[in-house]
């Protein structure tokens, strides 16, 4: 069956893969009657481990792809994205785009211990936009910042729980815990995925931030600026990838988020 007529003014909203399906649930709770196309490009994650070209031209791909669907928005819903490439997305198309990075800034504000400890991917712990958050926040605050190769990988893979996820976790979450961090900053939206895990080997005394609501939040307010969602559209989500759809239609099953069908990415988006 080919791909449905786009709706008249989605958002777009993309990612290296699932991860940032944990922010397209909050922006799907935050604005029901939006409707949104969401691109997993798992045919090229992980990004974190590429180089900042390579992320810059597959974010380029995508998000034509997503001008061509008429997209009144987008939402960046991947922290290595963000942080390599929004400001050249901004150049590249004259539409409102909506960005992450890692929530340095709220999580200052809530540690006890003044430790907190960064997980995300090594393009992000490597990048400019983190080590001026660092600059910002850190004054009297110990930022620990983790790389965590191989874990945004399990995720793809749906492995939540498995040994190899539980040992890459240990792995990353330990040290930073007995150095004492009582604050954990989900930097890479794969991580959300990981989030009951994370709390299990962190332990209770310690606090994750997760930023999707407050990314659905920035996404309300910058929607007050544009024209309404026509009340002739009908809210849904329609689901890309550049990688396996079996593989992307059972993760979507295995986190219930409601779908039709999935469809590839174009050639010559993908
Ligand atoms: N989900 C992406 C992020 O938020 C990264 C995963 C990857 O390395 O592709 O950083």
């Amino acid at each position: 069956m080919p791909p449905p007529a786009a709706p008249a003014q989605p958002i777009g909203v993309f990612d290296s893969g699932v991860g940032g399906l944990s922010v397209l649930r909050a922006l799907r709770a935050r604005l029901p009657a939006e409707t949104f196309i969401y691109v997993a490009d798992s045919g090229h994650a992980p990004y974190g481990d590429q180089s900042p070209e390579f992320v810059e031209a597959r974010a380029a791909a995508v998000s034509r792809f997503l001008m061509a669907h008429n997209a009144k928005a987008m939402v960046i819903a991947c922290n290595t994205a963000s942080v390599l490439v929004a400001a050249s997305l901004r150049r590249l198309h004259p539409l409102p785009i909506v960005a992450m990075e890692p929530a340095i800034k709220p999580a200052a504000m809530v540690t006890k211990s003044k430790v907190m400890l960064v997980l995300a991917t090594t393009s992000t712990v490597r990048s400019e936009s983190v080590a001026r958050l660092c600059r910002a926040h850190g004054d009297d605050v110990r930022i620990i910042l983790q790389a965590c190769p191989g874990l945004a990988d399990q995720v793809e893979l749906a492995e939540f729980s498995s040994t190899a996820t539980r040992e890459l976790l240990r792995q990353y979450i330990l040290p930073g815990v007995a150095q004492g961090a009582d604050t954990i900053v989900l930097g890479c939206t794969h991580y959300a995925f990981l989030a009951r895990e994370i709390a299990e080997t962190a332990g209770p005394a310690v606090f994750i931030v997760e930023p999707s609501d407050a990314i659905a939040e920035q996404l309300a307010r910058v929607l007050l600026t544009l024209a309404p969602a026509s009340s002739l559209s009908q809210a849904a989500t329609t689901f890309y990838t550049s990688g396996s759809t079996a593989l992307l239609s059972s993760f979507l099953t295995a986190i219930n988020e409601p779908f039709e069908q999935v469809f590839e990415l174009p050639a010559d988006s993908a």
